[in-house]
């Protein structure tokens, strides 16, 4: 439970941390405390690469709710600690701090949440994070795309096969954008971790060292804990994903956020991949016959949209927090 009461509804759709990190604000409302506990899909990495009927079942029931956990491949979970080493040391580094990158990356210190984030596009990961955090990054691209195969066919309809690369901006071809993206929680201040929001793009990899998200499963509308796993990653579906497969009875992005860290909880870190079209591409949805509509002309003009939302609210713009 928040400390908190939540009285600020924004969906933040993160993902592509671009220029701090795109998201969408909503009027105020209270959020509901969590009545009932919905019971969260587990995959191991043996069942993620079987094609058995259990597997596709529970990846169905993940599209539906939003997130998922995923064991974490032995060759993610031996850099583990390099990224876990960079996100407690960031925001001690003056010179990362000063770090502003053309899209709106590098540090951004939030006057509205406790977090504070170090972001940054493919591009400049071996600028900016140790080689090891590269090599982990790197890693996860694969396996965030192996996760994003095994659910695309579930819920994209009619939409024919040759058209699923042109569908999501050559992601397919590993030719999408992706950031890494680390956060702090300062637990001096007293408010929200994060507030209320959705991933901007199509999948995210979470990894976090200590309780405190919240996620809303698919329709309902009350709140629950998503615990840390120890050993599985937190995989969590965006708001892009969503408007493509434009049916959220198949799947929705899960809207989550972060309660008040306080100081009896101690330090807590989060990390993440985020994946997305590439920016030159547009943003589809699937019609009902199986066509693509393009729904923005590019996914730059999707995140220049969203963030616009965000300024026409006043708010600060900040960075996907998990
Ligand atoms: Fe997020």
């Amino acid at each position: 439970m928040y400390k908190n009461p939540v009285t600020l509804r924004l969906f933040l759709c993160s993902a592509v941390f671009y220029s701090f990190s795109l998201f969408a604000m909503l009027p105020k409302v209270a959020m509901p405390e969590a009545k009932k506990q919905e019971e969260i899909v587990v995959l191991s990495t043996d069942e993620l690469s079987s094609a058995s009927k259990d597997l596709y079942k529970k990846l169905r029931r993940a599209a539906q709710q939003g997130f998922f956990y995923v064991e974490m491949p032995q060759e993610i979970a031996e850099l583990l600690e390099h990224a876990v080493d960079f996100g407690s040391n960031f925001y001690k580094n003056e010179e990362l701090k000063a770090v502003k990158l053309p899209t709106g990356g590098g540090y951004k210190d939030w006057e509205h949440a406790q977090m504070e984030t170090f972001f940054c596009e493919r591009s400049y990961w071996e600028e900016y994070y140790p080689s090891k955090v590269v090599e982990l990054a790197e890693r996860l691209i694969p396996f965030s795309l192996e996760i994003f195969n095994r659910i695309f066919p579930l819920v994209v309809g009619k939409l024919p096969r040759d058209r699923w690369n042109k569908a999501v901006g050559d992601l397919f071809e590993k030719d999408g954008s992706y950031h890494f993206s680390f956060n702090h929680y300062r637990r001096a201040k007293q408010m929200l971790g994060i507030q209320e929001h959705q991933d901007f793009g199509y999948i995210t990899l979470l990894f976090i060292t200590k309780d405190g998200l919240h996620g809303k499963f698919g329709h309902d509308s009350t709140y629950q804990p998503i615990p840390r796993k120890e050993g599985y990653i937190i995989v969590n579906f965006g708001k892009a994903f969503e408007i493509l497969v434009n049916d959220t009875s198949k799947l929705i992005g899960g809207w989550h956020y972060v309660e008040q860290i306080t100081e009896e909880q101690g330090e807590r870190i989060s990390f993440g991949l985020f994946s997305d079209n590439k920016h030159q591409t547009p943003l589809h949805r699937i019609t009902e016959t199986g066509d693509l509509e393009v729904v923005y002309e590019n996914y730059g003009k999707y995140l220049e949209a969203s963030l616009a939302q965000v300024d026409k609210k006043g708010q600060k713009t900040a960075t996907s927090g998990n």
